[in-house]
């Protein structure tokens, strides 16, 4: 199949990008359940990285239309002579999916990590995003680590703990 080749620009994100790179994540982010466990798809998100990270918030825009982004942050340790680049969020819109708007952006975002000192770029995505996986496999990234999450639901212990009092039980 013949891939698409939209006239797609990528730039910085500006304020005015905004709700446009929003919405476009809500479309992709609810979709799936749950993309990143520690961080939730919502205004305050964007708008954070916006003001922390501005040269980190990319985005492709086709038609005057806001097709894709990539934000990221970046992060160093403590006795830690590594500084990290996370890629935190991006997407492309499903009818553009495919046709290398991914790959633009990816490269844009990793080449001003570089400039900034970043040795290391990470991403974080559900182990069942295939597209996410085989995108970023192909970028270069491996070794993944897998991490486990446990919960511990606070609503419902209250109430436990009172009912073993109540009944005299420790
Ligand atoms: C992951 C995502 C950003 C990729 O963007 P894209 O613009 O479609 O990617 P590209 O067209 O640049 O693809 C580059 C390469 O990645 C791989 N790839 C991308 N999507 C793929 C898919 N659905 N299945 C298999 N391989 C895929 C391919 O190797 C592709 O190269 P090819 O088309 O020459 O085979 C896009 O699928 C997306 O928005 N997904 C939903 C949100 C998401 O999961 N974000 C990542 C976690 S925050």
């Amino acid at each position: 199949m013949l891939k698409k080749r939209p006239g797609i620009v990528v730039r910085e994100m500006e304020i005015d990008d905004l709700a446009a790179v929003f919405h476009l994540g809500e479309k992709l982010f609810t979709a799936r359940s749950v993309p990143n466990l520690y961080r939730t798809w919502d205004e305050h998100e964007i708008v954070q990285l916006f003001d922390s990270d501005r040269e980190l918030c990319l985005v492709a825009e086709s038609d005057d239309r806001i097709v894709g982004f990539a934000l990221g942050t970046t992060v160093e340790k403590d006795r830690s002579a590594w500084k990290y680049g996370l890629l935190t969020w991006m997407g492309v819109a499903p009818d553009l999916q495919r046709a290398g708007v991914g790959d633009r952006l990816f490269r844009q975002i990793r080449e001003r990590m570089e400039k900034m000192g970043v040795n290391m770029m990470i991403i974080d995505t559900e182990s069942d995003n295939l597209p996410g996986l085989h995108f970023f496999r192909k970028l270069g990234f491996g070794k993944p680590e897998e991490h486990i999450y446990l919960s511990l639901n606070l609503s419902g212990q209250k109430k436990a703990g009172n009912h073993k009092k109540e009944n005299g039980s420790t």
